[in-house]
C-alpha cells in the first residue's frame, strides 16, 4: 500500500520534474522545416525551399584502394520533391516519388593498377526521408529524417553564405549526418513571445490547487481519520464553491456594486465557509 508520506513525494518529484522541462527550452516543430522557441525565436527554413533541391557529393576509397564509392544526397528542407533524376541506368531506385531525402551510392572498380581504368556501375537511389516524419531536436540545431531502422541528420549550421549542403558523416550509414549551411538556419523571431503571464500565473495557481488537495486528503485521512466525502479539505468551502462563483457574476453583472441579499434572487453563500478557509 501507498502510504501517504510517499504519495506526497511523488508529487513534489512529478513537480519539480514538470517544472524542468517547462524551463528546459525545447524548439518545438511547426512545420516540416520550422520550429520554435517558448520565446517566438526559431529557424524557419522556408525561404531556402525556393531552390528546387540540393546537393552534395563525396568520394571514399574502399577495399585498400581498389574501389571507389562515390556518394550524391539530395535533399529538399521543407516539403517532398521528385528529383530530376535518370534512374534507369540503376539497378535499383526507391527514389522515384516524391521525397526529401535521396542517397545515389555507385562503385567504381579498379581494373588495372597500372592504367588506373576503373569500371562504373550504374549505382542505386535509396530513400533517406520524407518531410513529413520529420523532427526538429529539442535544441532546434538538427532535423531528423527516420527511415526505420536507420536515420539522417541533417545539422543545420548557421551561415552567410549561399545554402550549401555538405556530407558529415558517413561513417555510421545508418545515421547518416549532412549539413545544411544557410542564413535561414539563424535563429530569427518567429512569432511575438509565447507563453503570457497570465498562463504561467494559472499553471502555478492550479499546481497549488493539486498540491494543496493532496496534502490536505492526507492529513485528513491519516491523522484525522475521515472517511469518504470527508477526507476533501474544507469540503464546506468547496460545496459552497458554485454559490461562490455565482456571487461573484452577480457582483461583476452589478457594476462591482454589493448584490441585494436577502430577499433577492441571489443565494447569499454560508458566511462560515469563508472562515473555514
Ligand atoms: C530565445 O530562447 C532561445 C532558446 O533558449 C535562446 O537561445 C535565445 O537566445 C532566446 N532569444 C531571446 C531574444 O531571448
Ligand atoms: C588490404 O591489404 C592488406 C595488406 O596489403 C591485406 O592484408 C588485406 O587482406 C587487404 N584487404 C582487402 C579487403 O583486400
Ligand atoms: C537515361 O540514361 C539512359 C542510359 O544511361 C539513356 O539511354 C537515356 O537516354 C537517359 N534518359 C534521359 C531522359 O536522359
Ligand atoms: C594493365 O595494363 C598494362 C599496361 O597497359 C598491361 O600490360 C596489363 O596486362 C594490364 N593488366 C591487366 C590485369 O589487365
Ligand atoms: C504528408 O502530409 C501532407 C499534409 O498533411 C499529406 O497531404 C501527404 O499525403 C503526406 N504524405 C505522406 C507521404 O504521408
Amino acid at each position: 500500500m501507498i502510504s501517504c508520506g510517499n504519495l506526497s513525494r511523488v508529487f513534489i518529484i512529478l513537480g519539480v520534474f514538470l517544472t524542468t522541462v517547462y524551463t528546459q527550452d525545447v524548439c518545438v516543430k511547426k512545420g516540416p522545416c520550422t520550429c520554435e522557441f517558448p520565446n517566438g525565436t526559431g529557424i524557419d527554413l522556408t525561404p531556402s525551399a525556393k531552390s528546387p533541391y540540393f546537393s552534395t557529393q563525396i568520394y571514399k576509397l574502399e577495399n585498400n584502394g581498389t574501389r571507389l564509392a562515390l556518394s550524391t544526397f539530395y535533399y529538399h528542407p521543407c516539403n517532398d520533391v521528385v528529383l530530376p533524376i535518370n534512374t534507369s541506368a540503376a539497378s535499383f531506385t526507391t527514389c522515384k516519388d516524391s521525397l526529401a531525402l535521396c542517397w545515389y551510392i555507385s562503385f567504381m572498380d579498379l581494373l588495372n593498377t597500372t592504367k588506373d581504368t576503373f569500371k562504373k556501375d550504374g549505382g542505386n537511389y535509396q530513400y533517406l526521408g520524407t518531410s513529413n516524419s520529420s523532427d526538429f531536436t529539442a535544441d532546434g540545431k538538427s532535423i531528423i529524417y527516420p527511415n526505420v531502422p536507420s536515420s539522417t541528420v541533417v545539422m543545420l549550421i548557421c551561415a552567410t553564405t549561399e545554402d550549401q549542403l555538405e556530407v558529415y558523416s558517413l561513417a555510421d550509414q545508418s545515421r547518416i549526418v549532412l549539413a545544411f549551411y544557410s542564413k535561414e538556419a539563424c535563429l530569427k523571431q518567429i512569432e511575438e513571445p509565447g507563453r503570457s503571464l497570465g498562463s504561467t500565473l494559472l499553471i502555478i495557481f492550479f499546481s497549488f490547487v493539486i498540491l494543496y488537495l493532496v496534502l490536505g486528503i492526507c492529513t485528513k485521512k491519516f491523522l484525522m481519520g475521515a472517511t469518504g466525502l470527508e477526507v476533501i479539505p474544507n469540503l464546506a468551502f468547496w460545496s459552497d464553491l458554485p454559490n461562490l462563483v455565482k456571487d461573484g457574476w452577480a457582483f461583476a453583472i452589478n457594476g462591482f456594486k454589493l448584490p441585494n441579499r436577502g430577499p433577492g434572487p441571489v443565494t447569499s453563500p454560508d458566511p462560515n465557509s469563508y472562515d473555514s478557509i
